[in-house]
């Protein structure tokens, strides 16, 4: 009985598959997503995979009638029992829609990407779903995303809300998952997905990270391996929680549903009200990860990321050299150090403002943004000028979006903090959220870069901080709304970046929460760059960058070279900052002459290579987590010049060491192998130095670049004749 149940729709479908009705042809220059609106008027997933070659078989394109419920957006309370992609409960109680096709149109919104729109409707309910797809046929990404409305007589409920909803048939599923923990950001693992669900989601507020990242890799038939295998590489543009759902199902199909985490936010949608939701983005490869990594890397430098195409500052930052403990005289020397250096700003981080509350550690004076007058009495105005005066730019650190209890404006706007009524309240870092649903709060935010900005035009750069989850989950604002709370916050935060990004669009900004707390591809818009993480140690370093760099082009991750890990060499502290964008976190006086002049060096080479590390195609050859050697390159895309990095890790004395093949050469073009970086006094004892061999060479044979040495590093520039 059962059976005969369950099979009737799928004669249905068998019916419709016959007299087969459009398609919809979402593709890049290699990827085919291919939707087919059925006789049953509803739209399914017929293809994604490799782009198909002869369009002519579109229509021919068969498939199991069990396929045909790979809806394309399904709804709760149809005949799919899996985990859907949208659910909603009409104003009169009733929790089944079903989405019909009535339109769609594709635009060339500009060369090279294309946007498909689908309307949606329900027939029984004045219910809404248009469903995008944008597609960058040179950088073979998809983006997806969808727009809810309504016209029913009363608000209606919605509790899920996905971007999009993608399906696969393979013999096996393998997730890499991008996880951790503070000073421990995107470290991977990967396991196998058998039948059920597997969830990766985030439910911190006020950011997408720390524990989990909004990113993911799925090999189809094997584990994601970086030159070999099919691999889809997902990431969601939220900056707030997410959820990726991964379901198997039992006929061995896999579902990967990607959205806002719609944990504890039923959201009330009005008459006439649009719900957006945020941008699902990926990228397909035949070839590994490498390929969908370096999809992912031109794509956000082209179209996704603030100045995506521009320079980068180097930098020294005065945190890990003074903490908090800094005054006028202080900074100045490292504003001279900086000079000395040879990199462009001198950013000064925490600790710089409150005067009734002072900042003097984490527990007080944040959100009181007026310059600390017993430490600073020549304000932003006087150290601006100052590191003009040195010849360097001034950068500036602030976190506005929280608010210590002991500062002015707790005392003057207690109602602008995320708080519980009536219960104790919870503490990260002695701190509390601001409310950003309220507009008033969001014009407060907008007026700390501002009102800085007006005060200080020559401010270079911002580096914005947010080092607290949302904790004591409660909007004074909101009120009996606040199931609206995590999505409305994050909206908020997105409304102040949009203004800065319109009154400042030029201007530099880094984003950190803790370190890599904030590291999602929309928060990017608005940011040049991010903060991958407060350990800098370098060892836990190449792990760190080599989990982020899988998604973030490196031009957008800040890297720093700072004290920790001292049993390390200033030469390997350095190398392995200088793999990103590249800065110092350090007292350079503490520094030994020939260490110095070794920074002063490291900063000339990376201001005269930036733009091949910055803007090249990025190699990830020998993973750290397949030994106790990694390495990656870069190289132009006219591929006349390239940039090895080759890490030693702990290496133990009897081991074999391979070479390292190269990639992204013109095996026809010669090279000239150069060995850079190295302690003043020190010369290469590496056996392909200033010698000369083709491409073809290099990336077959490869270069013996590691060494049996513990945290040996080396950095190789290989330039064509
Ligand atoms: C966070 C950041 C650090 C530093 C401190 C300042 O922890 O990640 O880089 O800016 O805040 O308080």
């Amino acid at each position: 009985m059962k059976k005969a149940v369950i099979l009737l729709p799928f004669l249905f479908f068998l019916i419709t598959t016959i007299s087969s009705q459009a398609y919809i042809r979402i593709s890049t220059e290699k990827i085919d997503l291919i939707l087919k609106v059925s006789s049953n008027n509803r739209v399914y997933q017929s293809y994604l995979g490799s782009r198909l070659q002869h369009p002519e078989e579109l229509q021919t394109l068969t498939r199991a009638t069990d396929r045909d419920v790979w809806e394309a957006y399904p709804v709760s309370g149809g005949e799919d029992f899996f985990e859907p992609a949208f659910a909603i409960r009409h104003h009169d109680g009733n929790m089944t829609s079903f989405l019909y096709y009535v339109s769609h149109e594709v635009r060339q919104t500009e060369p090279g990407v294309a946007e498909t729109i689908i309307d949606l409707a329900d027939n029984r309910y004045p219910v809404n779903v248009r469903l995008h797809y944008v597609s960058y046929a040179k950088e073979n990404i998809i983006k997806t995303w969808s727009e809810i409305t309504h016209q029913e007589k009363k608000p209606v409920t919605i509790s899920q809300y996905a971007s999009g909803m993608l399906y696969f048939q393979a013999n096996r599923y393998y997730l890499t998952e991008f996880s951790g923990n503070w000073a421990q950001e995107a470290q991977m693992s990967t396991q196998e997905l058998l039948f059920g669900k597997k969830v990766i989601d985030s439910k911190l507020g006020t950011r997408a990270a720390i524990q989990a990242n909004p990113y993911f890799q799925i090999g189809l038939d094997q584990p994601a391996s970086l030159n070999q295998g099919k691999v889809l590489m997902g990431t969601l543009g939220w900056t707030g929680n997410f959820r990726f759902t991964f379901e198997v199902d039992n006929k061995r199909n896999l579902r990967v549903i990607s959205g806002i985490n719609p944990y504890a936010s039923d959201y009330l949608l009005k008459p006439g009200e649009v719900f957006t939701t945020p941008e699902f983005i990926f990228t397909l490869s035949e070839t590994g990860t490498g390929e969908a990594t370096r999809n992912f890397h031109a794509w956000a430098r082209n179209y996704q990321i603030k100045d995506g195409k521009g320079d980068r500052l180097t930098l020294l930052n005065n945190w890990e050299a003074t903490f908090f403990d800094f005054d006028e005289n202080k900074l100045e020397n490292l504003m001279q150090e900086a000079a000395q250096l040879g990199v462009d700003m001198f950013l000064l981080d925490d600790g710089w403002f409150g005067n009734k509350y002072p900042r003097v550690d984490d527990r007080a004076g944040l959100s009181d943004w007026e310059v600390m007058k017993s430490k600073l009495p020549g304000g932003v105005p006087y150290l601006v000028k100052t590191a003009k005066e040195k010849g360097v730019k001034f950068g500036i650190w602030i976190e506005p979006e929280m608010v210590n209890p002991q500062s002015e404006l707790f005392e003057k706007h207690p109602d602008w903090a995320i708080r519980l009524p009536g219960r104790e309240t919870y503490y990260e870092r002695s701190q509390l959220a601001l409310d950003m649903s309220n507009p008033e709060v969001q014009d407060f935010v907008f007026g700390v870069v501002d009102n800085l900005m007006k005060e200080n035009p020559d401010l270079a750069y911002f580096k914005w901080d947010c080092n607290s989850p949302i904790t004591n989950i409660y909007s004074p604002y909101l009120k009996e709304k606040q199931n609206h709370l995590y999505i409305e916050h994050t909206r908020g935060v997105y409304n102040v970046f949009k203004r800065i990004k319109e009154n400042y669009p030029h201007l530099p900004m880094m984003l950190c929460s803790s370190g890599g707390g904030r590291c999602d591809f929309e928060a990017l818009k608005y940011f040049t760059e991010f903060w991958c993480s407060d350990n800098t140690d370098p060892v836990a370093r190449l792990y760190i960058q080599w989990g982020f760099s899988q998604f973030i082009p490196v031009k957008a991750m800040a890297a720093h070279v700072t004290e920790q890990n001292h049993t390390a060499s200033i030469k390997f502290r350095t190398d392995v900052a200088m793999m990103c964008k590249f800065g110092f976190d350090i007292d350079l006086n503490k520094l030994t002459g020939e260490e110095r002049e070794f920074c002063r060096m490291a900063v000339n080479n990376y201001h005269r290579l930036k733009k091949t590390i910055l803007d090249g195609e990025m190699y990830h050859l020998v993973s750290p987590y397949e030994g106790d050697h990694t390495s990656v390159m870069f190289t132009t895309p006219g591929k006349e010049k390239a940039v090895l990095y080759a890490y030693d890790i702990f290496p133990k004395r009897e081991d074999s060491v391979l070479p390292v093949k190269l990639q992204g050469l013109d095996p026809a073009k010669k090279y000239k192998v150069e060995e850079i970086n190295l302690m003043p006094g020190v010369s290469s004892n590496l056996k392909a130095n200033n010698r000369i061999f083709s491409g073809d060479y290099l990336m077959k044979i490869g270069l013996e670049v590691f060494t049996t040495q513990r945290m040996h590093s080396r950095i190789i520039e290989i330039t064509a004749l």
